[in-house]
């Protein structure tokens, strides 16, 4: 279904390669949305894909070059992996990466931490990157970058291939207000980075107006069209589109579907959970953006101004560690520990705890018995660019359910009314919303999800693939009716 010969690159690997603990070299593939979305169409229409080879047993597995096929077993494209030294890794990745552009894409500028030779790195691993995508791309080929990592490389690219070459972009996070943008150091350089693609989508129109924004007020001699969204540059223009990413609603449907009561019973025994509470679910990244104590600070709440709820429902909230090397997430998990331990000995009693907090690996039938037999979940972002585990808990709930959502994720302008919507830092409004979502008569529980499934399996992944292949498509056409 690719409109040509696909390129893409991410950060991310689809397959990194580990060493199991009998020393054999074990395959692991992340679940996350954007590589196990993506796999399937580069599987399909074969190509190449450019990531960082951040595994054990990366080099040992893969040629002189750096490439491996893949999947494994059932081998149709290319895996380049680029090599990045460590100081690369931590200037690149963890410093003007995730210490510099996510906490400003996120509005959370007290957390910049910017040392100016990251910035440097950054340019470096982006012209690798670029380098790589060069070396795979001819005239037939769609580049397709995904994600903030990769700002610099799309001017890179197009300056190296063939005319005829789409070079193309999605951000999967927010794009800031121009004010907080400002605090990007040498941000033009960032914006004229990015104008290098032919086609540059987000989630949302939001974001898109916010770009084009930062364009106009930092890029002199943009021309930008407003109407068509359409920037023009030099001899090149960019389209830039809203595109919200959905997810693999009928796996996830068929996956819960699958698993029984049983499963779920034993999550419960697990977890020490009383057989008939309610019980609502949180998944996340441990992120600062994705507002965790904003929703312990709501259940807190909820157990004192709504005491019925006392022994009677439990939540559960599962955190998996993420860019540990950076001190404002081990913050966040320390603060998150802590919360749960205070709320859970403040309102707990012998046989009941309020708050059950893992990190615990849950396998994906483990997931979906989660999503599929909780009564709720709490999704409750500062600023999320999507936030794809939200509409996976829908795909799964198959049974019905109620999604508590924050009205600063992206996947509440595509969600729209049926969610319970609420104001993460709103702590009382917060919880009279959580004691709405579950106290709601089941009649009404069940309308809202239908709507939402309906909805999720609408705007699916395939969906949003194929808006995008569209939208490169006709970049292409555009393209070759100017030559
Ligand atoms: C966000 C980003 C992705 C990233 C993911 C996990 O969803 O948009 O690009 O891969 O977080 O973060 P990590 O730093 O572990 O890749």
């Amino acid at each position: 279904r690719a409109p040509g010969r696909l390129v893409v690159a991410s950060n991310r690997q689809p397959y990194r390669h580990e060493y199991g603990e009998d020393g054999g070299i074990e395959v692991d593939a992340p679940t996350g949305g954007l590589t196990a979305g993506l796999d399937p169409v580069v599987s399909s229409s074969g190509g190449t894909w450019i990531a960082w080879g951040d595994g054990e047993a990366d080099r040992e597995v893969a040629d002189d070059e750096g490439r491996v096929a893949v999947p494994p077993g059932e081998e149709s494209y290319t895996l380049q992996r680029v090599w990045l030294p460590e100081a690369a890794v931590e200037g690149y990745y963890y410093g003007f990466s995730n210490r510099v552009l996510w906490p400003i894409c996120h509005e959370f500028v007290d957390l910049i931490d910017h040392r100016p030779e990251d910035r440097d790195w950054y340019r470096h691993v982006n012209r690798e990157f670029a380098d790589a995508i060069v070396d795979h791309a001819d005239e037939e080929s769609v580049v397709w970058l995904q994600d903030y990592h990769l700002g610099l490389a799309p001017a890179m690219v197009s300056e190296a291939v063939p005319p005829e070459t789409t070079v193309a972009q999605f951000w999967h996070i927010p794009w800031p207000r121009a004010g907080a943008f400002r605090a990007v150091p040498d941000g033009r350089e960032l914006l004229e980075g990015l104008l290098g693609n032919d086609l540059l989508g987000f989630h949302v129109e939001s974001y898109v107006a916010t770009f084009l924004d930062c364009v106009e007020e930092f890029v002199p001699g943009a021309a930008v069209d407003r109407e068509t969204a359409i920037v023009g540059h030099g001899d090149g223009e960019t389209r830039v589109v809203a595109t919200p990413m959905g997810v693999d609603a009928e796996s996830y449907d068929e996956r819960s579907r699958a698993v029984d009561r049983s499963q779920w019973e034993r999550l419960k025994e697990r977890y020490d959970l009383p057989t008939e509470a309610t019980v609502a679910v949180g998944v996340d990244r441990l992120d600062y953006t994705k507002g965790i104590p904003e929703r312990l600070a709501a259940i807190e709440e909820l157990l004192a101004e709504y005491p019925r709820w006392r022994g009677e429902f439990t939540f559960v909230q599962k955190g998996t560690p993420s860019r540990t090397d950076i001190p404002a997430y081990r913050d966040l998990g320390e603060q998150v520990r802590s919360e749960v331990a205070r709320i859970n000995d403040r309102f707990g009693t012998d046989d009941w705890r309020p708050i059950v907090y893992t990190e615990e690996f849950f396998s994906q039938e483990e997931l979906c018995a989660l999503y599929r037999y909780a009564d709720a979940m709490i999704v409750s972002p500062l600023l999320d660019g999507m936030n794809l585990v939200s509409q996976e808990y829908v795909a799964a709930s198959v049974d019905g359910g109620a999604l508590v959502l924050s009205e600063r994720a992206g996947a509440t302008e595509v969600l729209g009314e049926d969610v319970y919507t609420i104001d993460p830092a709103a702590t009382d409004s917060f919880a009279a919303t959580i004691d709405e979502a579950l106290s709601a008569p089941e009649a009404e529980r069940t309308a809202r999800m239908d709507r939402l499934r309906e909805h999720v399996f609408d705007h699916d992944l395939e969906w949003w693939m194929d808006r995008q292949f569209d939208e490169i498509a006709r970049c292409r056409n555009d393209g070759a009716d100017r030559d």
